[in-house]
């Protein structure tokens, strides 16, 4: 049995920032967040996290997880000093406790597994995540015995020329079995460079103490300052997507792409230059998306193109085109074979199967037949100033270019509109509508407007 503890009630000065460093989001997702998320597979008895600076806006951002526990540490005194404030939480507890930082946000659930297996196999009074870093900056050091037993550990700022040179850094995760922690913690001193309560004090005070060592260093980058939260970020669309490839997606000039870790891609997609994927986006095989475009939380079925456009909460059905520069919004959706192109908005809108609007128009609130062909410039004035208005257009249906389609409006199947309408009331099915002045010609009428001229000047 495992209770989880997240630090989290450090602000995180060296952000910068009037938000609290774990609330900062790294693709899409809080750090703190990300931190619960590895610790699910563990199956945790209960989640604790330790709040202080901002807690009430960090408890309200995390409102939503279920059976979350919330400790307040009202004054953040250092890491051991968190810590303790569990004790009158804990008073019967037996197990273990992992500790993680709130700041990790890489961290993979197979290592924490690992981690604890270790600690149970070798009964351990606590087990600790090291790693080797390049450039161990910042990070406490870890010294060890042959047999990978922690002797001692020392903050960076508390480290002399000679034990900097040790690259074995601690990654910030911990297990502890509780009651040998419980002792300790109450005799903890802050006698250290920043004059706090270290955490790191108690682990080499339980008892045996064992190190496991994290492979790929990646895992354990804490985040401290915008530097390393941009240096996470770029860890995790490398992660996503190396795994989108080798399922065969083509990415053509990966880094200028981001896709969100929650995005799913068939086999046979290929994503162009300066695209990015968001939300629960999924793309089905054969459709190819970009360069240059934006799709949030929608949809695309097979072999669909899009070009140079936004596509937000919307979805596409096979084989459409769209773009370049569409803005589908609003629960829009595309039936098969569409194209819907160049300059064209559409809002909280359905096109039925092989229809078009290829050219400079916005649509809104409407819901169009198959085979209809939108003219260009055809506009749906949908808003009278107070309320939307719907609009809903037959199958086979041609609205002229240049046309306003004033909502609520009801055109039928096989209506012909005239280039430059405002229709205003309904039209039923096979009708011609022309709703516009007629063209007034009036033959030779420069010559004689030339003529009176002449004459005005020459009477003055
Ligand atoms: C800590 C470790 C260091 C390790 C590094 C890994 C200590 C003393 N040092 O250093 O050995 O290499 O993490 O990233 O633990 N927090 C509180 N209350 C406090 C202080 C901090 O909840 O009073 C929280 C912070 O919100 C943060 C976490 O604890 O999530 C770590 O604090 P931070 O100040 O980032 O510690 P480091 O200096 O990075
Ligand atoms: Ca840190």
């Amino acid at each position: 049995m495992v209770v989880v503890a997240i630090l989290a009630a450090g602000r995180g000065t060296r952000m910068k920032s009037r938000l609290p460093k774990v609330l900062h989001s790294l693709g899409g997702r809080s750090l703190v967040e990300r931190v619960l998320e590895s610790v699910e597979p563990l199956s945790p008895s209960r989640r604790i996290v330790i709040v202080g600076y901002q807690s009430e806006e960090v408890q309200a951002a995390m409102h939503s997880i279920p059976s979350l526990e919330f400790v307040e540490q009202t004054v953040q005194l250092g890491t051991g000093h968190a810590i303790q404030q569990l004790l009158p939480h804990l008073e019967d507890y037996t197990g273990d406790l992992l500790v993680l930082n709130g700041d990790l946000p890489l961290i993979r659930s197979e290592t924490l597994q690992q981690m604890l297996q270790t600690h149970t196999r070798n009964k351990n009074a606590a087990t600790i995540l090291t790693s080797h870093l390049p450039d161990p900056t910042g990070y406490g050091r870890v010294f060890c015995n042959d047999e990978n037993i922690v002797q001692q550990m020392v903050e960076h700022k508390d480290c002399t020329a000679a034990q900097r040179e040790n690259h074995r850094i601690n990654a910030g995760v911990y297990c502890f079995r509780w009651p040998d922690l419980a002792k300790v913690l109450p005799h903890l001193q802050a006698n250290n460079a920043q004059k706090e309560y270290y955490l790191t004090d108690a682990v080499t005070q339980v008892g045996k103490v064992m190190a496991v060592d994290v492979e790929d260093y990646q895992e354990i980058l804490g985040i401290n300052d915008r530097l390393q939260l941009a240096t996470a970020y770029e860890i995790l669309q490398k992660r996503v997507k190396e795994k989108w490839m080798l399922a065969g997606v083509t990415l053509i000039d990966p880094t200028s792409i981001t896709i969100d870790e929650t995005v799913e891609l068939q086999p046979d997609v290929i994503i162009e230059p300066q695209t990015h994927l968001r939300g629960n986006t999924v793309i089905q095989t054969g459709s190819h998306i970009g360069p240059g475009s934006l799709i949030e939380n929608s949809q695309l079925a097979e072999n669909v193109t899009v070009q140079y456009s936004v596509v937000i909460n919307s979805t596409v059905q096979a084989g459409s085109r769209i773009g370049p520069y569409t803005h589908l919004r609003g629960q829009v959706q595309v039936g098969a074979g569409c194209r819907v192109g160049n300059f064209v908005e559409l809002k909280n809108t359905q096109l039925g199967d092989r229809t078009n609007a290829a050219h400079l128009s916005y649509i809104g609130d409407t819901v169009v037949g198959n085979q209809v062909n939108i003219g260009a410039g055809t506009i749906t004035a949908n808003y009278d100033g107070v309320k939307k208005h719907r609009t809903k257009i037959g199958d086979r249906t041609k609205t002229g270019a240049n046309s306003v389609l004033v909502a609520p409006l009801t055109l039928g199947d096989d209506v012909y509109i005239a280039a430059g309408s405002t229709v205003t009331e309904d039209v039923s099915d096979d009708s011609l509508v022309i709703a516009r002045s007629r063209q007034v010609v009036k033959p030779a009428w420069r010559r004689k407007s030339v003529e009176n001229e002449t004459t005005d000047q020459h009477k003055m």
